[in-house]
């Protein structure tokens, strides 16, 4: 099954917001990612507008070509009403609380079963496709296939670190993860963490995976060689 790379482009509007300008231009720079052969972008707004801010998301819908992946917490009304503004292909649910560093966890999406419910079926019936983000732990995928999502993501951040020590041991969770997602008909992305060094294996052990998104490790790499030469180096990985 073929394999699509969404760039993260937030660590640009990082960059960008460290001066105050324009420079580097968000908008080129995902143009340019499609150009050179990414099959999605993903922008992940939060409320306090540090990187990617609710406008460049409005002002990227229209020049985008490829898939556009908008993540973050509906539990935001801001949020809910930018996804439902803008019709993005994709909006990845992820239970991140205000001023974190990063994602970090997975939904419980026991505990928070009606609500998702209701939020994905708002999104679903505007057609856009939904993904959870869950950690690689069958009761949350349960879960998950019971809220209605089109797909879960899940949260590689385990697997990138175990990744070094033993790479068999890491990818066990994820494997037996996939293998229930596939067996409930849920779509399979992942994302954090994947990198140069542990993403061809995770590729190759997940057989179903639709979509990674890929932003921290990407953008690093593309300091030494180039964001278009970094972008085929990433989708050789997912061959
Ligand atoms: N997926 C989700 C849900 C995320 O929050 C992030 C980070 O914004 C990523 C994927 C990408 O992670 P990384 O920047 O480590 O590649």
């Amino acid at each position: 099954m073929a394999t699509k790379l969404s760039v993260n482009i937030n660590k640009i509007a990082t960059l960008r917001n460290s001066r105050g300008g324009n420079v580097p231009d968000l908008l080129k720079f995902a143009i340019d990612c499609e150009r050179y052969g990414a099959q999605g972008i993903t922008v992940h707004p939060r409320p306090d507008e540090r990187h990617i801010r609710y406008q460049d998301v409005i002002d990227l819908k229209p020049l985008l070509t490829t898939e556009f992946n908008i993540e973050g917490n509906p539990k935001e009304k801001k949020f809910v009403d930018l996804v439902m503004q803008v019709k993005p292909a994709q909006v990845t649910l992820v239970p991140d609380t205000l001023g974190q560093l990063t994602s970090n966890h997975g939904w419980d999406t026991i505990t928070n079963k009606d609500y998702l419910k209701e939020i994905i079926a708002q999104f679903k019936e505007a057609g856009i496709r939904t993904s959870t983000f869950v950690d690689a732990d069958l009761k949350m995928i349960d879960g998950a296939k019971e809220t209605n999502t089109d797909r879960i993501e899940l949260y590689t951040e385990s697997y990138a670190k175990e990744y070094p020590k033993n790479k068999e041991d890491a990818i066990h969770p994820f494997v037996v993860a996939a293998k229930r997602a596939s067996e409930l008909n849920l779509g399979i992305n992942a994302g954090h963490d994947l990198s140069l060094e542990n993403l061809n294996y995770f590729k190759k052990c997940i057989p179903d995976l639709l979509e990674v998104s890929i932003g921290h490790a990407l953008i690093s790499d593309a300091l030494y060689f180039g964001i278009e030469n970094t972008i085929q180096l990433y989708l050789r990985q997912l061959k």
